[in-house]
């Protein structure tokens, strides 16, 4: 057998080591590995790297992806999916692994309905695909934001100033909720939950009232102003998925707050800070696991599914459930977050 294996939209810590997994389980079953570079624009305009163990052992701890990563979407190239298919028999390959998040796995599920030999593996920070408890890069995502956070509150207390910290999750809070009650920040807002500007006034005004001399405030990049225009973005332009770049609402909610309050406010956008590095262990282990089961599931001639995390265990979903809504945090856990900020 001979499969193919790409890593399309934003990178993630954690990526290689799933590719290193493929990589050693292909060998186990004796079949070849072609490594598409450049996520799906590697499909549309061949450019590949044949995968030899020998290669591919050492970069398990090494963030980023070596097969390089696009935000490319054939379904919106004209004649895309059948270059797609052109290429996957010029390639003579046997079966597709596809590792990405909500945008590649819509992709892959398209080349699936259209009969080609597909399996998911779900990796993006934000932790927002379905059907699945995490995605590749979320956990050191989170760890990543959360000594962040936590470097950014020793500044607030020692200048006594509020602190405003923007972090990644597109329209999830899962990364802001996760590291701003791992690292204690005094209030998270998600969006999930729409928030009133005059309200967290109120909230830092109380806080102070009360003697708290600083403050640290994590924001989701997504968060929602309710009775704002929309959602604050960098420009309105959208990418190949239909996704606006986001961010600034950091810096207008600290801007907002100094004006109220007149306290010295600063805002911090980590950025995409947050998705490089080396990842942790849990994304290492879960990310080998979910390589080893998508190679398991090519050999059993299972396709148009991906590989996901439930409770601990190593299952497979059909892609077309796993995409058929975005995983955004519940009533539920976001109450017991408020818990803290209240
Ligand atoms: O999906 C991962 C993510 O980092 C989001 O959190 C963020 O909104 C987006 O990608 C940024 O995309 P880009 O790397 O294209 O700027």
């Amino acid at each position: 057998m001979r499969i193919g294996v790409l890593t399309g939209g934003g990178d993630a810590p954690g990526l290689n080591a799933a590719i290193r997994a493929i990589v050693k389980r292909c060998e186990k079953y004796g079949f070849e590995v072609v490594g598409i570079k450049y996520g799906w624009a590697g499909m549309l305009k061949p450019e590949t790297l044949e995968l030899e163990y020998e290669n591919v052992k050492d970069v398990v701890g090494i963030g980023g992806t070596i097969l390089k990563t696009s935000r490319t979407n054939p379904l919106k190239t004209p004649g895309g999916i059948k270059t797609v298919a052109k290429t996957f028999k010029d390639l003579r390959l046997d079966a597709l692994i596809a590792i990405g998040g909500d945008d590649t796995l819509s992709v892959a599920k398209a080349l699936s309905d259209s009969g080609m030999n597909v399996v998911g593996v779900p990796k993006t920070i934000d932790n927002d695909v379905s059907e699945t408890d995490a995605t590749i890069g979320f956990d050191t995502a989170v760890n990543t934001a959360m000594h962040i956070i936590e470097s950014l509150r020793d500044m607030a207390e020692s200048h006594e100033r509020i602190v405003v910290v923007e972090i990644m999750g597109r329209h999830a809070g899962w990364i802001a909720l996760h590291s701003g009650l791992a690292a204690g920040a005094d209030l998270i807002l998600i969006p999930e939950e729409p928030f009133k500007i005059e309200d967290v006034v109120k909230f830092v005004e109380k806080k102070m009232a009360s003697g708290q001399k600083s403050l640290v405030i994590a924001v989701a990049e997504g968060a929602v102003i309710a009775d704002y225009k929309g959602l604050v973005t960098k420009d309105t332009s959208v990418d190949q998925f239909g996704h606006v770049r986001l961010g600034g609402i950091g810096e207008f909610l600290a801007k907002e707050i100094e004006n109220a309050t007149g306290i010295e406010t600063r805002a911090v956008t980590p950025a995409h800070i947050i998705r490089g590095g080396p990842p942790t262990a849990f994304d290492r282990m879960m990310a080998t696991r979910y390589g080893i089961a998508a190679v398991d599931l090519v050999k059993g001639g299972k396709f148009g599914l991906m590989v996901a995390l439930k409770a601990g265990e190593i299952v497979t979903v059909p892609l077309s459930k796993a995409l058929s809504k975005m995983k955004n945090i519940n009533k539920d856990l976001y109450e017991e977050a408020k818990t803290f900020f209240e």
